[in-house]
């Protein structure tokens, strides 16, 4: 089964998770980015604010994959303001129609809180049932463990 991971990351945490996911999965590994810089404080005040915003940005992915050689998809992002970032969002809703076969979502946050909801509600931009989820505590939280653990799942 040929895998592409994809992961949108601004402090490298989700980076990590699925950089982890790929040496398991023996999968290609692409960034996708809206192309703004979030790094430090203002990037911080600037993802919040993006965050209100209704409109979903534009988003590219480096590499440009050739989705049709893949057999499936695992995309990775933060969380964001109590939801999964809107670069994600906006990956999904952008690509939902090209992307291959099954479709995973990787989404990391600090609280405890359950985003499961959430991260499942992604569907309707996809326009499709995902094939699983997974959601991460990177804060205090051994997610690098966890991260193996679905993938070595993934690889049965
Ligand atoms: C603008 C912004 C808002 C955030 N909101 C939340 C939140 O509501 N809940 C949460 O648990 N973490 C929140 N976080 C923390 C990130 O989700 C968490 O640190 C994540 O693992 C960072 O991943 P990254 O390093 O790949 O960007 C937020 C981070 C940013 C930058």
């Amino acid at each position: 089964m040929k895998t592409l991971c994809l992961y949108y990351s601004r402090t490298n945490l989700t980076k990590s998770a699925m950089e982890e996911l790929a040496k398991i999965l023996d999968a290609d590994l692409m960034e996708y980015t809206d192309g703004k810089d979030r790094k430090g404080f203002w990037g911080y005040i600037g993802a919040c604010i993006d965050s209100m915003k209704k409109t979903l940005p534009k988003v590219t992915i480096q590499g440009s994959p050739d989705f049709g050689s893949y057999d499936r998809v695992l995309i990775g992002m933060p969380v964001w303001v109590e939801g999964p970032s809107i670069v994600g969002r906006a990956l999904i809703k952008q690509y939902g129609q090209a992307l291959p076969g099954d479709v995973y979502y990787v989404v990391t946050h600090m609280a405890e809180n359950d985003y499961l909801k959430k991260i499942k509600a992604m569907d309707s931009l996809l326009g499709r049932p995902s094939k699983g989820q997974v959601s991460l505590r990177t804060k205090d939280n051994d997610y690098l463990g966890e991260i193996r653990a679905f993938g070595n799942e993934l690889m049965r």
